[in-house]
């Protein structure tokens, strides 16, 4: 914020606004007055934000109309408050707050230390205001110095600045990361999200990527990375408080299903080195267990046991390593063979559902190594296991998971990838490759995403339904499977998932005129074997919806009554898209028939009780 009031009141109501977003530290920069040399104040606090509204008391401590803040998602260096925002040079000459991932930070970091720059923390963010810092000693112009940087980082940011030979102004960058500003009759603010600053103004400007903004008291300027001045038209946003912090969408559901691109983008880079391949030293597994490693037990509820089971067939089939996936609340309960040489993986979003902590504890007791694929830094499991792999999808506020289970898929892939290069099973050029289809994945999902309005038709037409089924073979049963659980649980309408060779061997009795069957079919070998399932069930009166590849959809078009064409992928990354449509549709079939979304009755969202 920069106006007329106090500051530091304005930065800690809208971080409050931002709590929903989850963090794990906090901190604001405001500086005293406007006189050249005037202080700024920097004061962060680990934890929740009360911590720093008692260091702070509640922000009379920190004096002054221009300042920033940030709570902090942490993604490089573990939560604390050396590493919390905002981050600042030696001699605090620019203080910044940042927003997203700067990819190539290392190599910019060893830049700067080569000439002389030392750092206190360990995260990339440090790393983008030394190197602003490091062009604006050269030019003395802040806007130049911001577009130079620009030029240079790779990654997301939002930033926000200061600059302390200008206390009349704030300056922002922006790229990938939301960034809005707002405008009132008291000054100028800076937001990663409409509810931070919502009750001070509606009056606000979007910023572009690869775009800079100088913000005074009275007035903002907008520029092009070329600083060339760009003219904007301010916006009246026209969101209540609630739905503000739903980014405009109807539910957090399904803007997290939107979100699911930028998780993916997220999730791979922070598993990408800077030669672009897979690299977990971060989790620092280590090589010589990895050398001896004889099995995988992939451990986890709900979707996360979803992933597990989508994990068997990508791992067997990649790095050929034997792979057994066990439902938590069995694994705990039982005695389970647990050899040595074994890696258990628990996955989890919360990081604090009992029966995967529980399943955790149980395997470190037999002996195992534990590795943890989790969406809470700090979490319960991830604190417990030998091994963490953070999925960057953010915080998830609907019950039921999308991105974050879209995440998970994706911390298998580059553990498989990783795998089958150690054991001899891949060569660099196939990972390459391999790694360069999984960068295409968000691009692909977006496309998918732009489909949302056949699935709402087709799903609006099911609300009567009483029963559906969801069959599949391979990656398409592990697909079939998600799909069935997104579906009953926020619809309430029964549906159960098959592996399509299964229905012969029983549930096909169950098929009658009128059942909607959705047969996802996306594996070519078994497109045939799953088309004669379709054959099966529509014999008996079964009205059959196909997920296909959009190269095979007219040939299911012969077979099935709907046809619902998937972009092409690696078959074993398929499930990435295929899963799509399947949350669209549950989504819709939830809404048709007036059902709570976000909060599904008698599910929570971690279910930290047995
Ligand atoms: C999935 O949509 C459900 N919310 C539920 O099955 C969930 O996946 C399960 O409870 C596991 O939660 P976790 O990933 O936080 O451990």
């Amino acid at each position: 914020y920069i106006g007329k009031k106090q500051a530091a009141p304005i930065l800690l109501r809208g971080l409050e606004k931002l709590e929903y977003r989850g963090y794990d530290s906090a901190g604001i920069a405001v500086r005293e007055n406007s006189a050249p040399d005037a202080k700024i104040n920097i004061v962060k606090a680990k934890g929740r934000l009360k911590a720093l509204l008692e260091k702070t008391d509640c922000g009379r401590a920190v004096p002054g109309l221009c300042g920033i803040g940030h709570t902090r998602w942490a993604t490089h260096g573990e939560p604390s408050e050396l590493n919390a925002h905002p981050h600042c040079t030696d001699d605090l000459s620019v203080v910044l707050v940042h927003n997203g991932i700067i990819e190539n930070y290392q190599e910019i970091r060893e830049k700067l230390t080569k000439s002389g720059y030392r750092f206190y923390s360990q995260t990339d963010t440090e790393a983008a205001v030394k190197l602003i810092d490091s062009y604006y000693k050269q030019s003395g112009e802040p806007l130049t110095a911001i577009s130079q940087a620009m030029l240079r980082i790779r990654g997301s940011y939002a930033f926000a600045m200061m600059f302390r030979d200008f206390p009349d102004s704030l300056f922002v960058a922006r790229k990938d990361s939301p960034l809005i500003i707002g405008q009132n009759g008291d000054g100028c603010y800076i937001a990663s999200d409409v509810p931070a600053i919502l009750d001070s103004t509606r009056t606000v400007y979007y910023i572009g990527n690869l775009e800079m903004a100088q913000l005074t008291a009275g007035a903002v300027h907008f520029y092009n990375i070329d600083r060339e001045e760009i003219e904007k038209e301010p916006v009246q946003i026209q969101w209540d408080a609630e739905s503000a912090e739903k980014g405009g969408y109807e539910h957090f559901m399904l803007k997290e299903i939107h979100e699911q691109p930028q998780a993916v983008r997220d999730t791979i880079q922070s598993y990408l080195n800077e030669q672009g391949e897979i690299d977990f030293s971060a989790a620092s597994l280590d090589d010589a267990f990895l050398k001896q490693l004889e099995r995988i037990y992939f451990v986890a509820c709900g979707s996360a046991y979803h992933v597990g089971v989508a994990a068997q067939y990508v791992l067997e089939d990649l790095a050929k390593i034997p792979v057994r996936v066990e439902l938590a609340s069995e694994f705990r309960y039982r005695d389970p063979l647990v050899p040595e040489n074994t890696l258990v993986v628990i996955i989890s979003q919360s990081g604090e559902t009992a029966d995967s902590l529980a399943a955790l504890r149980k395997a470190k007791e037999q002996g195992a190594k534990t590795l943890a694929i989790v969406n809470v830094v700090g979490s319960t499991i991830a604190r417990e296991a030998d091994y963490v792999f953070y999925t960057l999808a953010g915080p998830e506020i609907a019950v039921a998971t999308t991105k974050a289970y879209s995440a998970q898929l994706l911390a298998v892939y580059a553990l498989a990838i990783a795998f089958a290069q150690d054991r001899g099973q891949l060569t660099d050029d196939q990972a390459a490759a391999l790694v360069q289809e999984l960068e295409s994945l968000p691009g692909k999902m977006e496309r998918l995403l732009e489909d949302e309005e056949r699935i709402q038709w087709f799903a609006s037409k099911q609300i009567a339904a009483k029963d559906i089924f969801f069959i599949g073979r391979g990656l398409d049963y592990a697909i079939s499977l998600e799909g069935s659980l997104k579906m009953k649980e926020i619809s309430y309408i029964h549906s159960e998932a098959y592996a399509a060779g299964e229905l012969k061997h029983g549930p096909i009795s169950l098929i009658e005129p009128g059942t909607l069957v959705i047969a996802v079919a996306t594996i070519p070998s078994l497109f045939d074997k799953t088309m004669a399932n379709i054959r099966e069930v529509k014999a008996r009166g079964a009205k059959v919806l196909c997920l296909t590849l959009e190269s095979m959809a007219q040939e299911a078009g012969k077979t099935a009554d709907y046809v619902l064409p998937i972009p092409e992928t690696h078959p074993l990354l398929q499930p990435s898209l295929n899963v799509i449509p399947l949350q669209v549709l549950a989504y819709y079939a939830a809404l048709a028939r007036g059902c709570d979304v976000d909060k599904p009755r008698n599910l929570a969202k971690s279910v930290t009780v047995e």
